[in-house]
């Protein structure tokens, strides 16, 4: 095989890699009733629940996963939010999630999402907007340990991974 055929190929496969990502179920969705309808849509999606519990968010921890926005004006606003109910802390798992679950997720402010997304469909908001979804592979590994002991996170085979992934992905990466 030429050497051009075959790192195209190695570069696909490397593509093809499980990834994790944090999904928090806001203080607006549990309040609307909504949890079983965003659990469901990534279920649907063929995404693997690794990890899901409810907490009730304090400042400490708000501090540490919104520090980018602590000199925005609506930071104090953001943490009340959050601190409003508990929220559902989620891991989801599976080959581009991160990428598939923030198409999902849709962008911050509900009403610039596009109808399908969660937030198109279900928010109207810039804060109260349903769902975080990590945005990148490091945020996602930085969050989870914020939110997860490695006890809590369960790696486990389902049975319906054969036919939510193709053969060539299933083989995962060299
Ligand atoms: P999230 O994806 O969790 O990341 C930061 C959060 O800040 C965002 O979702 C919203 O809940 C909130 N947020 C972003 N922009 C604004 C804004 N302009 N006013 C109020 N809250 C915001």
């Amino acid at each position: 095989m030429p050497v051009a055929s075959k790192n195209k190929l190695l570069s696909n496969k490397n593509m093809l890699k499980e990834e994790k990502t944090l999904i928090i179920i806001k203080p607006d969705a549990l309040q609307r009733n909504l949890l079983g309808e965003i659990i469901g849509r990534f279920e649907k999606k063929g995404l693997k629940i690794t990890g899901i519990k409810m907490i009730q968010l304090e400042d400490a921890l708000l501090m540490e996963h919104y520090s980018q926005h602590k000199d925005k004006p609506f930071f104090q606003s953001l943490k009340n939010f959050m601190k409003s109910s508990p929220v559902v802390v989620m891991i989801l798992s599976g080959i581009n999630a991160i990428k598939a679950v923030r198409l999902i997720v849709g962008p911050t402010k509900g009403y610039e999402a596009d109808a399908g997304s969660i937030r198109g469909d279900l928010s109207i908001s810039g804060q109260a907007n349903i769902v975080h979804a990590s945005d990148s592979l490091e945020s996602a590994e930085v969050e989870i340990k914020r939110f997860f002991k490695p006890e809590d996170i369960f790696e486990y085979k389902k049975s319906d991974f054969e036919f939510v992934y193709g053969e060539e992905e299933r083989s995962g990466p060299e």
